[in-house]
């Protein structure tokens, strides 16, 4: 595949089954454990409780993705996961697609965004703050490898479904 060019639009979009290589593949490459499986992703695309999205430069390249899940009859959704691919991180896709998942979110009339993220990750603890959202509970030893996490919890607020569509600000390297 090309890497994108040095300037590319970055879009992010609904996940379809065509994706499912590049979701799993990124999921194998970034998470050592709590991974999700190639059946769940398969799962997750169809399912109505669930938002797979996918963040592309032009269309094709692949540059990251979330999964928010959603519980029937509750005004809370969950940002389950959240990964952009190793050469395209520090260049707003992670952030793209947490407004994009927001705007989901709202879609659905979710009121409230919760996320548990490893007490270690400091990278996405500096984008989720940045983002708005606020430490609410420690989770000890949450992770299948005994790791500590924290809550997060965002408000949504109307008008949150915003245009999906950001350029991107700075040269991609070839994913
Ligand atoms: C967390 C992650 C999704 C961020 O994606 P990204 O595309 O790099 O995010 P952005 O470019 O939008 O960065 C937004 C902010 O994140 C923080 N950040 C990103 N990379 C960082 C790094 N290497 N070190 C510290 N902070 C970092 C910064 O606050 C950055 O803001 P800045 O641009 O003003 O410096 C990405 O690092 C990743 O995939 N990590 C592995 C998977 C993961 O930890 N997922 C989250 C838990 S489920």
């Amino acid at each position: 595949m090309q890497p994108p060019p040095a300037t590319a639009n970055v879009r992010v979009r609904r996940a379809e089954a065509s994706d499912l290589d590049d979701l799993v593949s990124l999921e194998q490459r970034t998470f050592d454990s709590d991974r999700l499986s190639r059946a769940q992703y398969r799962r997750h695309l169809d399912s109505d409780s669930a938002r797979v999205l996918v963040a592309s430069a032009d269309h094709r390249h692949f540059l990251g993705s979330a999964v928010l899940f959603f519980r029937k009859g509750s005004a809370v959704a969950r940002l389950y996961s959240l990964a952009t691919q190793p050469d395209a991180r520090g260049k707003g896709i992670g952030t793209a697609l947490v407004e994009a998942v927001e705007a989901a979110a709202h879609r659905r009339r979710c009121r409230m965004l919760r996320l548990e993220v490893r007490a270690d990750n400091t990278a996405a603890i500096a984008l989720y703050e940045r983002q708005g959202y606020r430490r609410t509970g420690f989770l000890e030893g949450y992770y299948e490898d005994g790791a500590d996490g924290w809550r997060y919890e965002k408000p949504l607020a109307p008008g949150q479904g915003a245009s999906l569509t950001r350029p991107a600000t700075a040269r991609f390297s070839a994913a």
